[in-house]
């Protein structure tokens, strides 16, 4: 079993390694920041492109600001009420970034994540450690150690922290300050909601607009993501026959026998949690998963779940 423990794998770490550890959100394959042979191994692990960059880890606000160019003053108030936590927040990058972290560009996305075990091994590493999810690219997230196993068998070393309280990945923020006002932009929807997020801003009397960017804004977060092993097909209500959506996918070139159906909870934070869970156990041979579109999974606070949904999706019916 490639399980080792947290002193193992602070070790492993400092010595240039990668290691899956467990977030709040879903495990990352962790690297130091400042070995460029660890970050390229990332990326090779993975079978990543280089175009996609990497978020940044650390133990507290005080290492994200060294590793910032500038720190708009509204990340203050964000990172002092969602971090530790599900957001990343983009900010201009020192030479201390490798550009190999940020695929080229000026920026990079930081987050402290919440997960007591990832705290614990951020603290004993001592260096921010770039993690994406510890995955095969384009492939579900893993939110149980088991999963990054099935993954890289022993290829990768992985502490077992349970399995992930979120569930989907952190919310990938960006403001800037355009004639006094800020201007807030949700890059990637995540562990922390549009609503969460406004109802901080105004509590503070900060003036903001807050809007969703374009998936373009977000570069690696591409179209087609998250794709569990069967194909998903999204049900707007229109169709629900079985037959008709066998013949569907298989003009879409997927042969199924079996249609298994996604039952998402009315609790959004339990459907978060259990999503990528749920596409792993439902995968099978020749079988395709649905998911239902219901109004009672409508609203901002649904905005993760759905995007994830959509990019695992191959079809809308
Ligand atoms: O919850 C998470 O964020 C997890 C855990 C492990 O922390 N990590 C994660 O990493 O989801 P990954 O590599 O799967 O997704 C990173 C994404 C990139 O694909 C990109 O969309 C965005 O974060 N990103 C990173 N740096 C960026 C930058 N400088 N500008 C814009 N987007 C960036
Ligand atoms: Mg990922």
């Amino acid at each position: 079993m490639p399980l080792i423990s947290v002193p193992e794998a602070i070790k492993s770490l400092q010595e240039g390694e990668l290691v899956a550890i467990p977030t709040e959100t879903v495990y990352g394959l962790a690297g130091r920041i400042d070995r460029e042979e660890t970050l390229r191994s990332i990326f090779l692990t993975k079978s990543r492109p280089f175009f996609d960059p990497l978020i940044v880890h650390v133990a507290d606000s005080e290492q994200a600001r060294d590793l910032a160019k500038e720190w708009p003053a509204i990340y203050d108030l964000l990172a002092r009420e969602f971090w530790p936590g599900p957001l990343t927040l983009i900010a201009p990058k020192t030479e201390r970034i490798s550009s190999l972290i940020t695929s080229g560009l000026d920026s990079v996305g930081l987050r402290c994540p919440k997960h007591p075990l990832a705290l614990e091994i951020l603290r004993g590493v001592g260096v921010p450690l770039a993690a994406p999810s510890a995955n095969r690219f384009g492939r579900t997230s893993p939110t149980r150690a088991e999963h990054v196993i099935a993954e890289f068998a022993d290829q990768v070393k992985v502490v077992d922290g349970g399995p992930c309280e979120v569930g989907v990945e952190s919310t990938v923020l960006r403001a800037e300050l355009r004639n006094q006002v800020w201007n807030v932009e949700i890059l990637r929807p995540g562990g922390i909601s549009q609503p969460q997020i406004r109802h901080l801003l105004e509590r503070e009397k900060v003036s903001f607009t807050i809007t969703r960017a374009h998936s373009i804004a977000s570069p690696g977060h591409t179209k087609a993501h998250y794709q569990p092993e069967s194909p998903v097909v999204i049900l707007n209500g229109k169709i629900s026959d079985e037959e008709v959506i066998k013949l569907r996918l298989r003009e879409h070139g997927h042969v199924v026998n079996q249609i298994r159906h996604l039952k998402l909870p009315e609790d959004v934070t339990l459907a978060a949690r259990v999503l990528y869970q749920n596409f792993r156990e439902l995968s099978a041979e020749q079988t395709a998963i649905v998911v239902e579109k219901h109004l009672i999974h409508a609203g901002e606070d649904w905005q993760a779940v759905w995007d994830r949904i959509e990019r695992a999706a191959i079809l809308h019916l």
